[in-house]
């Protein structure tokens, strides 16, 4: 199996706090790997790093088999036109069209006719089932549709990766089944290798080829959706049941603080 991103030993710390504590995993060409994990145990920097956005303390990033620790902007620009990514807010130019919006990256990075962009961006659009909206702003479009922009948009350039930052946070559980349904399609009409962060179980289990679990900045388990199901660790059965009860740590008021307060 060809590997396209590799991570060794990657460590990040923020205010002498470890968020990334010795990381090491791989993804293979052509899977879907989700990251799952509690809020604030690293997701989103590990992403971030992936993507050449932090630079860990130590460790290293392989990215297409090219070590982007120590590589300057111009050669992550070089990198980057072969992922697409698709952020939380999906962030979308609200002063832009949709048509405009998915038209950015190829006006940006390619030096293609006006008129094959049309088309191209045509192509993106009905991919994600918006063939008849190119011509709206976004702020007429509902959340699940912008998300669908935003990654018509992530795709426009043909990315080999395309990462996802919980693409359905704030989505309602139908809209999320069918933003996960676009990406299995995605995934599997453009051999796309694809990278999801989510603390959505129900998405994990949908999308998953194999799934890294994070806690508190360290990887728990790497395992396919039957190992992760049946895994012995506690921590992960208690995330995955999402149970109170467990070795999982969480904020819980302190009984006698009331009776200190009112003294
Ligand atoms: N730039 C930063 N400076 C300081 N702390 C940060 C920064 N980015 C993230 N953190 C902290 O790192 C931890 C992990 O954040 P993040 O990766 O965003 O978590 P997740 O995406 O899993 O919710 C959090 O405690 C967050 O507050
Ligand atoms: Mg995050």
């Amino acid at each position: 199996m060809e590997t396209v991103i590799k991570i060794d030993n990657l460590v990040k710390a923020f205010d002498g706090r470890r968020v990334l504590d010795d990381v090491s995993l791989e993804v293979y060409k052509g899977e879907t790997l989700v990251i799952v994990g509690g809020s604030g145990c690293g997701k989103s920097t590990l992403l971030r790093h992936i993507i050449g956005q932090l630079k860990p303390d130590s460790g290293k990033i392989q990215l297409f088999g090219e070590d982007i620790t120590g590589l300057r902007e111009s050669g992550m620009d070089r990198l980057k036109k072969r992922f697409g990514m698709l952020f939380q807010s999906a962030a979308l130019f609200d002063s832009l069209t949709v048509e405009e919006n998915i038209a950015l990256p190829l006006r940006e990075h390619t030096k293609l006719d006006e008129h094959i962009i049309k088309i191209m961006v045509k192509m993106k659009l009905n991919q994600v089932g918006l063939r008849d909206f190119g011509h709206l702003m976004p702020s007429q479009l509902s959340g699940g549709m912008r998300k669908r922009v935003g990654l018509a948009r992530a795709v426009a350039l043909d990315p080999e990766i395309i990462f996802y930052d919980e693409p359905s946070a704030g989505l309602d559980p139908v809209v999320t089944a069918v933003v996960d349904k676009l990406i299995i399609d995605l995934a599997n009409a453009l051999s796309i290798t694809s990278v999801v962060v989510t603390h959505d179980m129900n998405s994990v289990f949908r999308i998953a080829d194999r799934i890294v679990m994070l806690y508190k900045g360290k990887v728990l388990q790497i395992g396919t959706k039957d190992e992760i199901r049946n895994s012995k660790n506690e921590y992960i059965q208690q995330f995955i049941n999402g149970t109170i009860e467990g070795p999982m740590q969480f904020f819980a008021p302190d009984e006698g603080y009331l009776e200190e307060l009112t003294k």
